[in-house]
């Protein structure tokens, strides 16, 4: 295991508990979560204190830090709010190849599996029980909800939401910014920037 460390997870809400979840588990802590919403001031996130407004993390002890908000534009926004040292957290049940490339900011949660040859850009998550096979391209900021399975060769520009449970053959791209709706089976490449659902995925 690696020494411990502390950590700051950006939001709290139920994305960022599971990204807390997922730095304890790897045996490090979570000093604080911090949030836009003023109300949640001096509250609990899984008995982590809450510190409103975000902007409070310019002030506080630097420690490497991830963004737990599941929203591919608003983890960008955040992103580029702040200057610190971006945490990667990737829960021990994850399976990883060795030669997988991981971007900084970014979470793998419990159970994802990521094949040979992949590249994950900077502040995605691959979420829990997702698989990205061999060879894949995933770019800054997206976001492959729980159960997705992503063929070989698939190239997901910056910003791309994979739905839940979804699914892509090999070799298609989607482009920046597109979503791929809850169940949709992607067999084709999608433009950018377009909601694509069914079977197979369609832009609507
Ligand atoms: C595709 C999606 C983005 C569309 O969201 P939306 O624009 O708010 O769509 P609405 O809920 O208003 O639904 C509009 C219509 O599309 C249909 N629809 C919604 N999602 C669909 C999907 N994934 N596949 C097929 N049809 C879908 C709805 O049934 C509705 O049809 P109707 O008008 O005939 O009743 C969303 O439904 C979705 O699939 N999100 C994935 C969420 C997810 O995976 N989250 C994981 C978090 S970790």
């Amino acid at each position: 295991m690696n020494q411990p460390r502390q950590f700051y997870v950006v939001g709290a809400g139920g994305h960022a508990k599971v990204t807390s979840s997922v730095i304890t588990s790897l045996g490090h802590q979570v000093a604080a979560a911090l949030d836009d919403d003023l109300a949640k001031n001096g509250g609990e996130l899984a008995g982590v204190r809450i510190v409103a407004p975000c902007d409070e993390l310019r002030n506080m002890k630097p420690r490497p830090t991830i963004i737990g908000i599941g929203s591919n534009q608003l983890r960008q926004i955040t992103a580029g709010r702040f200057d610190v040292e971006w945490g990667i957290a990737v829960h021990p049940s994850a399976i990883l190849d060795p030669s997988v490339t991981i971007g900084r900011g970014s979470v793998v949660m419990a159970g994802a599996i990521i094949q040979a040859g992949t590249r994950i850009g900077e502040h995605c998550v691959i979420n829990t029980g997702a698989t990205v096979d061999h060879d894949c391209r995933v770019d800054d900021f997206c976001h492959v909800a729980p159960g997705v399975n992503l063929a070989g060769h698939c190239e997901l520009e910056q910003g791309v939401f994979v739905g839940i449970g979804a699914c892509a053959i090999p070799s298609v791209r989607i482009g920046a910014w597109a979503t791929v709706g809850a169940g949709a089976a992607v067999v084709h490449d999608l433009p950018s920037g377009v909601v694509a659902t069914g079977i197979p995925a369609r832009p609507r």
